[in-house]
Parts: structure tokens; sequence; C-alpha cells
């Protein structure tokens, strides 16, 4: 094995065979193949791309750097969601306990929130108790009990793609789609999905910013899916303004409560139901009989309590996470809202603490946006547009210019 070759290989433009790619990765993981060969060899694929064989092959091998997950014969179809992350999306709080009341296994792991979109766990994480270490036995009780878990990436889960993801981060080798591909689409094969559905977005508050972008980075997703057994549907989301009324850690769980207690925003819910559908083959209205009847609400509360949360606590959820200072973003003039950009509410929302610039950042779970308004919305002058939840006055003030930039009334 002489990685040095592979490098200059990958560099000049040619292809690495599916075995060279397995050694390579078993090897990384191991730890015997030092960063900066594995860096230099990024950059190359940055520059490159891969072929669909050489994508597949860094997926297979990615996923098999750890354990996957393995389910008895004759248990119900495992299905799972992916989202490339927006802005307000709380959607897997919503879709997987409703997934699960159709009698599909969701075994959900997650990521953290980087950047400016969210992340699923941070929202869990809000909820008192919540824990999102679901060792791999536990996880299969409680599939078998309540059909659904949420869970974060263990050490042994996708080892490669941990550390293969650290040194993108600090080499500038992220945006490669054949490295998206592979990270993303591991850590989903290694949950032995039946079904998945893919929910690339794409705008001012996505990763991909058009949708020839996210018509290209799904697709090959969806190749990766397919074509290692996984039936992987695709749906592309636009991402121009949040995704529902809500950003912010636990002001989001605080709208995926209402959701699913038949209360949520149309936009939320409508993306929720599509996708469920879709991944499900059911019809849509089954899944919207689960939010109004109470069996969505009560199979969360069913996760919640199972994964050790304080269910007691979304009861009285606006008292659990209170900030300071709540101030409301009142329109400049009537008309109609044209704009409210899903990237700079981003930007502004990790800025008042709720998301991360670094990995290893904290979040604050109740710091963010509330009752945003929609685009097309009526509004009279001086009604509010959005409240700001701030823990101080220089965060508040940092946040208020680019909110109000943010925003066009016509
Ligand atoms: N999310 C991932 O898990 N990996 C990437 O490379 C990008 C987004």
């Amino acid at each position: 094995m002489h990685v040095p070759q592979w490098i200059e290989r990958k560099r000049d433009g040619g292809e690495l065979t599916p075995l060279e790619i397995t050694a390579l990765i078993d090897r990384f993981t191991a730890g015997h193949v030092p960063d900066y060969q594995m860096a230099a060899l990024a950059m190359a694929i940055y520059f490159r791309g891969m072929t669909p064989a050489e994508t597949a092959a860094l997926t297979a091998a990615m996923r098999d750097s750890g354990s996957v997950f393995r389910w008895p014969a004759g248990t119900p179809p495992k299905v799972d969601k992916h989202s490339t992350g927006g802005i307000g999306d709380k959607v897997s709080l919503i879709l997987a306990p409703l997934l699960a009341c159709e009698g599909f296994w969701v075994p959900m792991v997650s990521g953290r929130g980087l950047g400016i979109t969210g992340g699923t766990l941070d929202k869990l994480e809000s909820i008192p108790g919540f824990d999102v270490n679901v060792p791999q036995a536990a996880g299969l009780r409680q599939l078998e009990r309540i059909g659904v878990f949420m869970a974060g990436q263990t050490a042994d889960f996708c080892p490669a793609d941990r550390k293969l993801y650290a040194l993108r981060d600090v080499t500038g080798t992220v945006p490669s789609q054949a490295l998206i591909i592979a990270s993303i689409m591991s850590k989903k094969l290694a949950e032995s999905l039946d079904r998945l559905v893919l929910d690339v977005k794409f705008g001012t508050g996505a990763f991909m910013k058009t949708r020839a972008e996210a018509e290209a980075l799904g697709a090959g997703l969806a190749a990766a899916g397919n074509g290692n057994g996984v039936t992987t549907a695709l749906r592309l989301s636009p991402m121009d303004e949040p995704l529902g009324r809500t950003v912010g850690n636990a002001l989001e769980v605080g709208e995926a409560i209402d959701a699913l207690q038949g209360r949520g925003p149309a936009d939320l819910v409508d993306l929720t139901l599509d996708l469920c559908a879709t991944v499900s083959d059911r019809p849509i209205e089954a899944f919207a009989r689960h939010l109004d009847s109470g069996a969505a609400w009560a199979r969360f509360v069913a996760l919640v309590e199972a994964q050790g949360g304080n269910a007691t606590a979304l009861e009285r959820w606006d008292e659990i996470h209170r900030v300071p200072i709540v101030e409301i973003v009142p329109a400049s003039r009537a008309g109609r809202l044209a704009r409210i950009d899903a990237g700079t509410i981003g930007r502004a929302s990790v800025r008042l603490g709720a998301g991360r610039r670094l990995a290893t950042d904290a979040v604050d779970f109740a710091v963010g946006f509330s009752e945003i308004c929609k685009v097309g919305d009526a509004v009279e002058r001086g009604a509010p547009l959005l409240k700001i939840h701030a823990r101080a006055p220089d965060a508040l003030a940092a946040a208020l210019p680019a909110i109000e930039s943010a925003i066009e009334i016509e």
C-alpha cells in the first residue's frame, strides 16, 4: 500500500479502485494513515471529484468502518429521513413519532448543528434529562416497545466519517460533493434501513444555494442509497425563509410540540406529512390523523420518557427555557412580507448563541426567534414581524441590524 501514489493519481485526475479505497479507509480508521496524507487526498478529491464507483466504494468503506446496525428477521420495515439542513427545520421531531405510529421502526441517528443550520440532537437535548446516547442493544429494545429512537453517533458508528469530517472541517474540503455524499450516506446506510427519504434543501439558508446544485447532490445521495440496497426517495425543498415560525433549539421544540398536538404551522406540517408519505408509501391522511388524534403526541412523550427525558417539562415548555430579553421587531410600514431571509436569520441565531461556530462550542437552548411572519403575510405598520429571544443586550444589539436587513415589505 503506497498512499502517496494514490494521492498523486487522484491529484492528476485518475481513479482509485474500490479495493484501494477500502484499504485506505480501514488503515485511516486504525490510525495508520496520517492526517496530512488524508487531508492531501481530500483536497485532491475536492478538485478532481470522484466517479460514481469511487463514491460508492468510499461510502461503503466508511459505513463499514464501525459497527452497522443488525435487525432481527421479521421485524417491521426500518425507515428514516435525512435533511441536508435548513433554518427552523424541526421536521425530524414530528416525523419520527409519526412513522412509528404507522408501525414502522425509526432508528434515527442525528447530528448536532454546525454553522447556520440547527441539529436535531441539540433540540432534543433542550429537553431536561433527554439522553441521546443509545447503545445498539438498548435501541433495539426501544424499537420493540415504541418503534422509535433518536440518538447521536456513538464512538463505534462510522468512526472514519468522524475522523475525516474533523479533517475536512479545518482543511477547506467540506464542500466536496463526493465527500458529502459518502459522509451523509455512510451514516444512513449504517442504520441498515429499508427505506430512506432525502430532503435536500436549496436557497439562502441551505448548504446548496441553487436548485441545480441541490438536484446534483440529491441525485448522488439517492444513487448511493439505492445502489446499496436502501430504497431512497428524493425531495427538494426551498429554504429561502425559515421553516415554520421559530428558529432556536427550545423554541423549535415548542413548535414541534404544537405540531404533534395538531396545531403546527402549515408549511412545517405539510412538509413533514409529505416526507412521511414519500418514505412509507402510505397516504398523507394516515399521518395527518395521528396528529389530530393525539397518537403522535403520545408517541413523542413515550420517546422522551424512554430516553430519560422529563416529559412533564413538555407541558410547561414556555417556563423551562426563558431568556431575560424578548424583543419585538415591528413592521416599518404596511404591506406584504416579500422576504425574510433564511440565511440571515440563521447567521443571527448563531450570534445569539443558538448555534455553533466550532464543533466544540456550547449552545444556548433558549435563544432564537419566534412568531416569525411568513412570506406573503399582510402586515400593518408597527405589527410584530418576529420576536427575538436574547440572553444579553449586546447579543440583541448584534442581531437587530442583521434581522432588519433580512426583511423586505412591498
Ligand atoms: N453533513 C454530514 O454529515 N457530512 C457532510 O459532509 C456534510 C453535511
